[in-house]
């Protein structure tokens, strides 16, 4: 599998971004989350780290999917930006091994019993990570967030969050603490300058 350079993936995002302010929202959002994902890869063992740079850059593109042609965000269907995401990586010839990237990231995975217990409007299936990378990218996915503005989200206060999708969510999350460490967010907050929460 070809993994696509930082250069290739920019050049994709503004391919699909709508506007520059949708470009900057989720592109530095990506750029947020790879570096939080290179520091808990330093403490990692026998992870791709090239395939964790792709997968955390490339993981949201499916936003753009959710801006409408006035050039504004539609939230409503948030939950599908990752299956949309997948769907574009798939059209542009991405290998299956990146398009998951954007389809198994949302929350703390998407499981088929989710999707039929809420309603959600996905295709009926399992959006979950699998490998050491996926789950990577969609655990340091948790700790930034495209609010506005946006912000930097602790584990305590993503624990809040996820809880109301179910204890098995708090279960996950736990776990991959476990296995890959708190982040420092330290650094990235000051780098940024966005609030953490
Ligand atoms: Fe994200």
């Amino acid at each position: 599998m070809r993994i696509p350079s930082d250069v290739e993936i920019r050049a994709l995002h503004m391919k699909y971004a709508p506007t520059r302010a949708a470009f900057d929202l989720v592109f530095t959002h990506c750029e947020i989350v790879r570096e939080i994902a290179d520091q808990l890869l330093a403490r990692a063992s026998g992870l791709d780290a090239d395939l964790v740079r792709a997968g955390c850059l490339l993981h949201d593109i499916g936003v753009y999917r959710l801006y409408g042609p006035d050039g504004r965000f539609d939230g409503a269907d948030y939950i599908r930006h990752g299956v949309l995401g997948h769907e574009i990586l798939a059209a542009e010839g991405f290998t299956e091994e990146l398009c998951r990237f954007c389809s198994c990231h949302t929350g703390m995975g998407i499981t088929r019993a989710d999707v039929e217990r809420q309603g959600l409007p996905l295709p009926l299936a399992d959006y979950v990570a699998q490998t050491d990378e996926e789950e990577l990218v969609m655990y340091a996915d948790k700790f930034h967030s495209k609010t506005t503005p946006p912000t930097f989200v602790s584990g305590p206060t993503f624990l809040t969050h996820v809880r109301r999708f179910g204890e098995d969510k708090v279960t996950e999350f736990a776990r991959l603490t476990e296995k890959f460490g708190t982040p420092d967010l330290t650094p990235v907050v000051t780098a940024h300058g966005h609030t953490l929460t």
